[in-house]
């Protein structure tokens, strides 16, 4: 009930009447007074008038259990949302869930994570309140060579989550990270559980740096926030909202050609290492070259000195850019 509360008084923007959401729930007065008071104390700004009724005074940036599943109307992005104000590691709880069997599209999310993983055994900082760090389980049905295309859908979904939340011109870096002004926003660690030929499940977590007003010194030379780029502050569950909406979509499209077509021209466009000077790291050899964007596999093609175009493929190598950072 307390969802539904809340999805009311913030899609009506006006005052609802304690009655009418009495009668809308069945419950008594004292019971809908309860209820607001969760809310009021979750950080939600709720004025009571007499004779009017209950209205939610501003949107202020409440990442919880309700805001998330009051947001949600996705088929199966995040309709299973387990929610924590403090982990671990969000990856590590839903690998866990996928083991005990939580359905396909379970998300899990948190304020803080005091023990967050990045890719190569770095770590991740994960500060209460500002940022989002959350993991998605996936139960694809395809084979696991078609896996690392995940990765690349959510760093596109984020990407267009960015863009049309906070009007800020997000890019990618291939194939796991997200940039904006030449610095890091959103880094995306994938990780599959197989058996011998198939795919038991999949987790993306992805942590974005939303509100951070600070970055902390050993990283703030290459990483950035939404706040510090954009210069205002943004509503983390709406944003999250949104990427799943655009992750449900990207996705069912991949299932659907099994492979990346329908996002090709989207993904190139907004691909921060297209025509730049890349260095391969490649455990078999490293080169260099020059980025001309991904096929349809999601594999990056690099044209060599002598004009060759070799793919590289996204499960094994990074690149990094020669000129810095990107
Ligand atoms: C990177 O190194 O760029 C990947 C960072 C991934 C961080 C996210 S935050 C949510 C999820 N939980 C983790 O422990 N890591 C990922």
């Amino acid at each position: 009930m307390k969802t539904e509360i809340l999805k009311l008084l913030r899609e009506s923007g006006d005052y609802i009447s304690g009655q009418e959401l009495c009668g809308k729930f069945h419950v008594s007065r004292t019971a809908v007074w309860k209820v607001i008071n969760q809310l009021k104390e979750e950080g939600y700004g709720i004025e009571a008038v007499q004779n009017k009724g209950y209205r939610l005074n501003v949107n202020p940036d409440v990442l919880s259990f309700s805001e998330l599943k009051s947001r949600m109307r996705t088929k199966w992005a995040g309709r299973n949302i387990v929610y924590y104000e403090e982990t671990g590691s969000t990856n590590i709880d839903a690998k866990l869930l996928g083991e005990q069997g939580a359905e396909h599209g379970t998300v899990v999310v948190a304020d803080k994570q005091n023990a967050g993983r990045g890719r190569r055994g770095r770590s991740w900082q994960s500060p209460a309140g500002k940022d989002i760090y959350f993991t998605i389980l996936l139960r694809p049905e395809f084979e696991p060579d078609k896996a690392a295309g995940l990765t690349l859908i959510m760093a596109l979904s984020v990407t267009q989550a960015v863009r049309n939340c906070c009007g800020l011109e997000a890019g990618i870096k291939w194939p796991n990270d997200l940039v904006l002004n030449g610095k890091k926003i959103c880094g995306i660690l994938t990780e599959m559980n197989v058996e011998t030929d198939y795919i038991q499940h999949v987790v993306i977590g992805t942590g974005i740096n939303v509100n951070l007003e600070r970055m902390p010194e050993e990283i703030e030379q290459t990483a950035t926030s939404l706040l510090l780029e954009g210069g205002k502050e943004t509503a983390r569950a709406r944003l999250l909202q949104e990427v799943l909406e655009r992750f449900e979509e990207n996705y069912e499209s991949y299932e659907k050609d099994m492979s990346l077509v329908s996002m090709l021209e989207e993904y190139n466009k907004y691909l921060v290492n297209k025509d730049k000077q890349v260095r391969v790291l490649d455990p078999k050899g490293e080169f260099e070259g020059i980025a001309r964007g991904i096929n349809d596999l999601g594999e990056l093609l690099v044209e060599t000195e002598n004009g060759k175009i070799v793919k590289v493929y996204a499960g094994e190598v990074s690149v990094r850019g020669i000129y810095g950072y990107v």
